[in-house]
């Protein structure tokens, strides 16, 4: 894929930090040492560890650039160093792993999710949050506009890009041989925006990806105007002019 877009990202800050904060109320930690954040993107995840332990040393990690050079100016005291969470091990054992709407970008997660576990000092905590959202419209429509267009056969492996996550119980499996207790719940939030556009746009920075990133500038106009379509079907306007996005996110705490 090609390289991420910071302020793009940004554009749904709130909305998009929200499941990052929910995420953090669930981690049993008192004073972490180190803490790692995993895909921290331009560093709001990054910061909302910083302000809950401003002495934690604190590591983000990500393969973006855009996004690596957001996050320092907006956290020059933490570090945020380049990696593919695909072959990233911690150099020492870490208190707190947390990742927040990255590992669904992260294939293998029969192998990932027990590596990660591995990584933690004893007591420390892996708390990773996922959007659970492939089935939704947005995305249903994505694949569908992707498969009904002169792009079909340029965008064929676009969706597997983005891995189908597990259930809750795969996840339970994998991580209870080395957790004391694994914590699982899943959430829908509804997000009202400002009509189809606004949905567009979100999901530009992120799920979209995939699908734009292999099209040139014309085809990506006419594949934008046929998934709007299908957009504006698939979420009617309410009596203030927003539609809502549903968006279910399944959360996971394991507690080494
Ligand atoms: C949706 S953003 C999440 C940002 C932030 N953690 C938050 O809570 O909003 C996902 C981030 O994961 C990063 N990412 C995706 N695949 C990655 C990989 N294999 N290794 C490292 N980072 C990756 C992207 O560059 C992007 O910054």
């Amino acid at each position: 894929m090609a390289d991420w877009n910071a302020a793009l990202y940004l554009t749904f800050e709130d909305e998009r930090t929200r499941p990052a904060r929910d995420l953090l109320a669930r981690v049993p930690l008192a004073g972490p040492a180190a803490a790692v954040d995993l895909g921290c993107g331009p560093g709001n995840s990054t910061e909302l560890l910083a302000e809950r332990w401003p002495e934690a040393r604190l590591t983000g990690l990500d393969s973006s650039d855009d996004m690596l050079a957001a996050a320092r100016r907006r956290l020059p005291h933490a570090s945020f160093e380049k990696a593919d969470l695909a072959r990233w091990t911690a150099p020492e054992p870490v208190d707190l792993i947390f990742a927040n709407a990255v590992l669904q970008w992260v294939g293998d997660h029969d192998t990932l999710f027990p590596r990660l576990a591995q990584q933690l000092a004893p007591g420390g905590v892996l708390a990773v949050q996922m959007p659970d959202n492939l089935d939704e419209p947005s995305h249903r429509l994505m694949r569908e506009t992707a498969a009904d267009g002169p792009w079909a056969t340029k965008l064929g492996d676009a969706a597997a890009i983005r891995v189908r996550i597990g259930s809750p119980a795969a996840y339970y499996d994998l991580l209870r041989p080395h957790a004391s207790g694994v914590d699982i719940w899943r959430t829908t939030y509804f997000h009202p925006l400002e009509g189809p556009d606004a949905i567009i746009t979100w999901l530009s920075a992120t799920g979209l990806k995939p699908f734009l990133d292999p099209l040139e500038a014309v085809e990506r106009d006419a594949f934008l105007a046929s998934y709007r379509r299908r957009i504006a079907r698939a979420y009617p306007t309410h009596g203030d002019g927003r539609v809502l996005l549903a968006f279910p996110r399944l959360f996971i705490v394991a507690r080494r």
